[in-house]
């Protein structure tokens, strides 16, 4: 069966830490299976849910499993936190103090989207209708005392990641 959409319970943040280290690995796989090619969209990862949803804890797990070491700090203040990891680029972009859709073609957003890169957004409603199609909207929500997120694919690729998380718990 196809899996555009999955819902799960997060009980405590090592659920949330799990998940993210789940899809950072089906998606190294993904592109260790096949080169980067030229035409090929970004990676991308949209994560909505209210302030302390475990946005940036999913996006910290995400990017030690993809072998980011030293600090991985909140893009909350600097909008943007790079980091190259072999022939990978990624990028943590935290939308909450955005106002103008225009500052998004003045920072230079949109060369950001590369082949070889991987975005993940926190906040990506504040720059709606700016933004690329994401692969796998995330969404996280309270659930006393944890967190219920629903996983939905928006892409082909995104498809396939949900269905290799699905077939491998
Ligand atoms: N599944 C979970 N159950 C309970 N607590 C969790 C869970 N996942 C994360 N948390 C906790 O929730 C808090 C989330 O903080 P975090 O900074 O990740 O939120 P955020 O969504 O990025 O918020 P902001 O919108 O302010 O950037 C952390 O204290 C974390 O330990
Ligand atoms: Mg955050």
């Amino acid at each position: 069966m196809t899996t555009h959409h999955l819902k799960l319970n997060l009980q405590d943040e090592t659920a949330t830490e799990r998940l993210a280290q789940k899809l950072a690995s089906t998606i190294l796989q993904d592109h260790a299976s096949a080169p980067v090619q030229s035409d090929q969209a970004a990676a991308v990862i949209h994560l909505s849910g209210d302030l302390g949803a475990g946005k940036t804890t999913f996006a910290r797990a995400f990017l030690r499993q993809c072998g980011v070491t030293g600090r991985i700090k909140s893009p909350t203040f600097a909008l943007l936190e790079a980091y190259n990891v072999s022939s990978l680029n990624f990028y943590h972009i935290d939308f909450y103090r955005f106002s103008d859709p225009r500052e998004w073609a003045d920072a230079g957003f949109r060369d950001l989207f590369q082949p070889d890169s991987v975005v993940l957004i926190e906040w990506p409603e504040k720059a709606d209708g700016t933004l690329p199609t994401a692969d796998v909207l995330i969404q996280l929500d309270d659930h006393d005392p944890g967190r219920i997120a629903v996983l939905e694919a928006r892409t082909p690729r995104g498809t396939r990641w949900l269905n290799k998380l699905q077939t491998n718990p």
